[in-house]
């Protein structure tokens, strides 16, 4: 397999990189821009593997992504590369576009060349569940274990409808690719996950933010009432979802990555909390997110049958890891506080009419 992995400098990039460098790769590139939440260091001791190559560039460049295509032979993909902050795509959306649709589509072409050719195996695009919309009010589901019912859930025939610009731009991307199986006969398959939470989330992600916030002594902002739900899944369960997919799946079909693991948000929040043996008090009830989705469940019931994949890491485990790696990588994330990330929060919270 020789892997072109775009946004491998990311939370979730870099956690595939590692992965794929223990499986058979026999040259594996990675495409990232370093925008603010691509950081080198997050990949920098796969650096001195002879299989693996760094390239500073953006996915939109369609040159450069033609160059890296020809000069590396890329017969596989795995294009991770996105905004992916709901938060900054209410005022920020042409990033969004940009680097979601054009980046896509920029790959799409390059593969599409390769595969005329005869030279191209297999496209895996990193999709999400909030191409769906959302599901409204929780109807027999609600967290802490408690199972959905079966009929309020989103299934891969569910129909796209997404509700932020950033879920906008993830679908329209979503369905351009798709529309290159049909089209140009392209080998693609897409995964559309859950809430991903992990090591090296960048924080201004639910998790991370409430963690280092706690650290800090700060206050925790929870958006509206805090009953909002999301399916968490650990990073590391979604990339062997991403690498099944890759392998195994079948070219056209879109599969469900889950983590079976329904919270609400304030749930969430206090169990991070009394990980780390913070008070409760550090929790501020602050004005909701203008749109926010209520809430997300996928069933993952095809990658299951089709792939052989499930989520495996308990959220227990998964969230003790997370703040573990917090915990011990203060110069990481203080480094990104420092440098952008408080500005940015503040001024977000002004353009918001939210109050921190
Ligand atoms: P987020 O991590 O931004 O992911 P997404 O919006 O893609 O699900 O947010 C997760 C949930 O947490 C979402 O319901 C919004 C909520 N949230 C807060 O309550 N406070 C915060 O400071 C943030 C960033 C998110």
């Amino acid at each position: 397999m020789r892997l072109l992995v775009t946004g491998g400098c990311g939370f979730i990039g870099s956690a595939f990189l590692r992965l794929a460098l223990e499986r058979k790769v026999e040259r594996l590139v990675n495409l990232d821009a370093l925008s603010y939440s691509g950081r080198r260091e997050n990949q920098a001791e796969l650096e001195g593997d002879e299989r693996y190559r760094f390239v500073h560039g953006d996915v939109a460049d369609a040159e450069l992504v033609r160059k890296i295509f020809s000069e590396e032979r890329i017969d596989h993909v795995a294009h991770f590369a996105a905004e992916s902050h709901v938060d900054r795509s209410l005022f920020a959306a042409r990033a969004f576009v940009k680097t979601n649709i054009e980046g896509t589509l920029a790959l799409l072409e390059a593969a599409r060349a390769a595969h005329a050719e005869g030279t191209f195996k297999r496209f895996l695009h990193v999709s999400t569940d909030e191409v769906y919309g959302d599901l409204g009010e929780t109807r027999g589901g609600g967290g802490d274990g408690v199972p959905p019912r079966n009929d309020d859930i989103f299934r891969e025939t569910t129909p796209v409808s997404p509700k932020n610009p950033y879920a906008a731009t993830k679908a329209g991307a979503d369905l351009l690719a798709l529309s290159y199986v049909r089209t140009h006969g392209l080998p693609l398959v897409v995964t559309r996950s859950s809430n991903n939470y992990g090591p090296r989330q960048f924080p201004e992600k639910l998790m991370p933010l409430v963690i280092t916030n706690a650290i800090l002594g700060k206050p925790v902002p929870v958006y509206g009432d805090g009953k909002n739900i999301r399916d968490w899944l650990f990073v590391e369960d979604n990339c062997e979802g991403v690498w099944a997919a890759l392998e195994r799946g079948r070219p056209g079909e879109v599969y469900n990555v889950g983590g079976e693991n329904e919270r609400e948000n304030i749930s969430v929040v206090k169990a991070i909390l009394a990980a780390l043996g913070k008070p409760e008090s550090l929790i501020q009830f602050v004005k909701d997110r203008p749109g926010h989705d209520r809430r997300y469940a996928l069933d993952s019931s095809k990658a299951k049958k089709e792939l052989g994949w499930s989520p495996v890491v308990p959220f227990e485990k998964g969230l003790a890891r997370t703040v573990d790696w917090y915990r011990k990588s203060e110069p990481w994330w203080r480094a990104i506080r420092d440098e952008s990330f408080d500005d940015y929060y503040k001024k977000h919270y002004g353009k918001l009419g939210l109050k921190a």
